[in-house]
């Protein structure tokens, strides 16, 4: 039986070693921040869920999961950035510390309105942890706590991030060709 990779062909923006090594570093700089306490990780589904599994077992300090996921209407043209939730945390964050964790934070309108739902909670601290940081897309004024790596407007697929649900299961985070058939195809 012949295979064919989704990988080939692909330019890699960031390889799984470089990916390793940088959210190795992102762990160690949680543990140092948080010694002693406990935190809940908040993965934004569908794309942060291959990060927060690396970025979770790269921390030492106790920690447990939630997932949000939510919706944004006009995504391509951003032509409304209004941002719903369509799965709410399972578990009270009250009086806890919480990193809400993203694969990619580009107009901010997601961080934005997920920060200000969350902190209706009253946590005890909230911080944001982004794989991926294009800062000259940033609509709404948000920054990450811990940051991977930060990109120009690039179009990025892989480690976790889809183009219409596709390459989520690349191990490196490469660029989605701008002439590709599937772009021009919608
Ligand atoms: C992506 C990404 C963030 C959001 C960031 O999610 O995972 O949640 O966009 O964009 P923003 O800063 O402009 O709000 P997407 O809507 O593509 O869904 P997915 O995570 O299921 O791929």
């Amino acid at each position: 039986m012949s295979t064919t990779s989704i990988h080939s062909g692909l330019e890699v923006l960031f390889s799984r070693e470089q990916i390793r090594h940088r959210v190795l570093e992102m762990g160690r700089q949680i543990d140092r921040d948080y010694a002693g306490e406990k935190i809940v990780l908040v993965g934004v589904l569908k794309g942060a869920a291959i990060f927060l599994a690396d970025l979770a077992r790269s921390i030492s300090v106790d920690n447990t999961f939630d997932f949000v996921a939510v919706t944004s209407y006009g995504k391509g043209a951003r032509s409304s950035g209004a941002v719903k939730l369509i799965k709410d945390l399972d578990q009270s964050i009250e009086g806890k510390n919480v990193i809400i964790v993203e694969d990619i934070l580009d107009t901010g309108l997601t961080l934005g309105f997920l920060c200000s739902l969350f902190e209706q909670h009253q946590p005890k601290t909230l911080r944001i942890a982004a794989l991926l940081d294009k800062p000259s897309r940033r609509v709404e004024k948000i920054d990450a706590d811990y940051v991977g790596f930060t990109i120009p407007n690039q179009f990025v697929i892989g480690y976790g991030m889809d183009f219409a649900e596709r390459y989520r299961n690349l191990p490196d985070i490469c660029l989605m060709p701008p002439d590709a058939p599937e772009l021009s195809a919608g």
